[in-house]
């Protein structure tokens, strides 16, 4: 199977998930309507492609860890939200529409991304077809990916401001994007009942292809298309932040874009059927959107 059409069939799986979400109205206002606007705004779902392609590549049923990659897009979801409050980054466009706060209003926004982290959780608490065990260790996985030593420790260097160089960029990236896509890695490991072994290659594989999509995304906050990125360009100029273009220049993040989709190939090259990890490396660092 091609790579484009592997691809198609799993997000179409999180997709079709996804929607199956949030469809008995409850009586809270508009906090449905609003986790809902922004989940099934399209997105990538790259997150839930790469558990439900390393828990496959590693053996396991990818509908085994369906609920696990959905859980973790529910957390980038709420991520997004806050992340574009004007408390945080102060954008009016995500995934190609009005952000969440500009049709909610900002405590709603708020609200609905608190809602959406908790209903992740009891996504993978309930999530058929594994061990108390298997449901335990992602639990984990994911509580350690998104809270204080996580994706929410690098969203708090990020809105800080840096002073120092590469090295600190690195840190804040690999918490604020390294550590959820890492955890897509261990959550499709942990359904597959991986070996530590095997586990381990696709976390390292995750966590260069963290590096390279966050340089890639400082990049394309310069270069892309507005309407087919879906989100404001020169949004980083404009709040102040000190990105890997400011620090690399275009062509350095162009090389480091690549040795990093490089170390990522390497790390899951021992692997059987990797075509598939392979090519996502690939695709990743070239995207436009
Ligand atoms: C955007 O993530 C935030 C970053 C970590 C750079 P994505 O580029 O995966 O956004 P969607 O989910 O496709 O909208
Ligand atoms: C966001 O980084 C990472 C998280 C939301 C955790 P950015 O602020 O660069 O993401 P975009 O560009 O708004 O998607
Ligand atoms: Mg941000
Ligand atoms: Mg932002
Ligand atoms: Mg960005």
């Amino acid at each position: 199977m091609e790579f484009q059409e592997r691809y198609g069939l799993y997000r179409e799986m999180a997709e079709e998930y996804l929607r199956g979400l949030f469809t008995v109205g409850q009586p809270y206002g508009r906090l449905q309507e609003a986790m809902g606007y922004s989940l099934l705004a399209g997105g990538k779902r790259v997150r839930p492609v790469l558990a439900l392609a390393v828990c496959e590549t590693l053996g396991g049923e990818p509908a085994t860890a369906l609920p696990l990659g959905c859980a973790l897009e529910l957390v980038h979801t709420y991520s997004l939200i806050h992340d574009d409050l004007p408390c945080m980054d102060n954008d009016d466009l995500r995934r190609g529409r009005p952000t969440c706060h500009k049709v909610y209003g900002e405590t709603m926004a708020v609200l609905a991304g608190d809602a959406l982290q908790a209903e992740a959780f009891r996504l993978i608490a309930a999530a058929p077809g594994l061990s108390g065990e298997q449901r335990a260790e992602a639990v984990f996985a994911l509580a350690s990916a998104c809270g204080g030593d996580g994706m929410v420790a690098g969203q708090v260097l990020d809105v800080n401001g840096l002073t120092g160089g590469e090295t600190e960029l690195r840190r804040l990236c690999a918490l604020k994007t390294g550590a959820l896509l890492r955890a897509a890695a261990a959550l499709g490991s942990i359904a597959a009942g991986a070996s530590p072994e095997n586990r381990q290659g696709a976390e390292d594989y995750a966590a260069h292809i963290g590096l390279a999509f966050q340089v890639r995304d400082d990049m394309l906050d310069v270069i892309a298309d507005q309407a087919e990125f879906g989100k404001p360009v020169g949004s980083d100029r404009e709040e102040g932040k000190w990105t890997f273009v400011d620090l690399l220049g275009l062509d350095g993040c162009g090389a480091l874009v690549a040795e990093e989709t490089r170390l990522a190939k390497s790390a899951v090259s021992k692997f059987k059927n990797n075509e598939f990890l392979l090519d996502l490396a690939d695709s990743l660092s070239e995207r436009r959107a």
